[in-house]
């Protein structure tokens, strides 16, 4: 359906924000979670992961066994904590969120261990960054349901067992490769959350339209997808800023002008890039003759931390084929040159 607006003379006064990123921009995580699928239908994409867990807890229903400890690993925003709450939500249990730099002392692990209840499910968020005592601490907890604690100093010492009710840990990375094996070996599943498709993600942008109670065309829940880097977390984040957009300018209503023109304005590009994505594409290409360079290096140069490059503006740049990974740092790919306009070196025209 087309929709002719005015948009000749654009007045908008909205904060832009040029970082929708999942994990840099402020988090609305009342929104986020009112409109997270409580449910494997409404669950769109990782349709291996589901039909896996449909079995596994079909299984522990069954046999009135809790689940096995799960460990999901993948890029931030698609969905580790999300299918963590389907999955409680499906077994009929409360589900304990926390993340591992929450866990920072003993006593804050001992102390969600000894608060859960029997079939209840603990997800830790970036369980890689578990330090070594919370670990050493989980390891008997996951293995035997028991919590050992020391009492006393060295000579005097006594070593407790406290039983915990049978739970099931479900733990979440962005980086699996920095798990310790020990850890690792004690998840009964391991699993790798997917980027989305185009068409996953136009079915994700199409219920959180109707949540939102906002007017959406099918061309235009695609051209939000495109531009989504196939993320869910940010298609939703995406939806939301596009139906402010309309409901100012567009009658309310979101086609595919509305949503290319409202995600132009916001400086998001046809592959989903923003200003930071680009700027470091830019930065290797024009101070580093398009790599490689270190991580660092990019990271001072852009004011920004290696963590943020690495988690969250790399894995889409590299899964999109515009970045490449060197053992001597990062490279721009002949796509990436291609993308920004610049020609690569093996397209310039050898002059001498
Ligand atoms: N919102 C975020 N992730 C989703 C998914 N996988 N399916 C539906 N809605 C979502």
């Amino acid at each position: 359906m087309a929709i002719i607006s005015d948009n000749g003379d654009t007045k908008f006064t909205t904060k832009r924000n040029p970082m929708v990123k999942p994990e840099t921009i402020e988090y609305d995580n009342t929104f986020e979670n009112s409109i997270r699928p409580k449910d494997f239908d409404s669950y769109i994409g990782q349709s291996a992961l589901k039909e896996t867990l449909k079995i596994t807890l079909e299984a522990a229903k069954l046999r009135e066994k809790p689940l096995d400890h799960m460990l999901f690993y993948g890029p931030p925003g698609l969905g580790k904590t999300t299918i963590a709450g389907v999955i409680a939500a499906q077994m009929g249990v409360e589900i304990k969120i926390t993340s591992a730099p929450a866990l920072e002392r003993p006593r804050d692990i001992i102390g969600i261990l000894m608060s859960l209840k029997g079939g209840e499910i603990l997800f830790i968020d970036e369980i890689h960054r578990l330090n070594k005592v919370a670990e050493e601490i989980l390891y008997p907890a996951m293995e035997d349901f028991t919590l050992d604690m020391t009492t006393g100093k060295s000579q005097t010492a006594k070593t407790l067992r406290v039983p915990l009710p049978k739970f099931t840990l479900i733990g979440a990375t962005t980086k699996a490769g920095e798990l310790s094996s020990p850890l690792r070996d004690r998840f009964g599943m391991i699993h790798r959350l997917e980027f989305y498709t185009i068409e996953e993600l136009s079915q994700v942008v199409e219920r959180t339209a109707k949540i939102l109670e906002i007017n959406i065309t099918r061309e235009g829940a695609i051209a939000i997808a495109r531009r989504s880097r196939g993320t869910p977390r940010i298609a939703n984040r995406l939806v939301k800023r596009v139906a402010d957009f309309a409901i100012v300018k567009y009658e309310g209503i979101i086609d595919e002008f509305v949503a290319n023109e409202s995600l132009d304005i916001l400086k998001i590009d046809e592959f989903g890039l923003e200003p930071t994505d680009r700027a470091l594409l830019n930065l290797i290409i024009e101070k580093y003759d398009g790599g490689p360079v270190g991580v660092e290096t990019i990271a001072a140069a852009l004011s920004e931390d290696v963590r943020t490059i690495e988690d969250v503006c790399e894995p889409y740049l590299l899964q999109a084929g515009l970045l490449q990974r060197t053992p001597r740092g990062r490279k721009v790919s002949p796509e990436g040159y291609r993308h920004l306009g610049i020609k690569s070196p093996s397209e310039q025209t050898r002059l001498f």
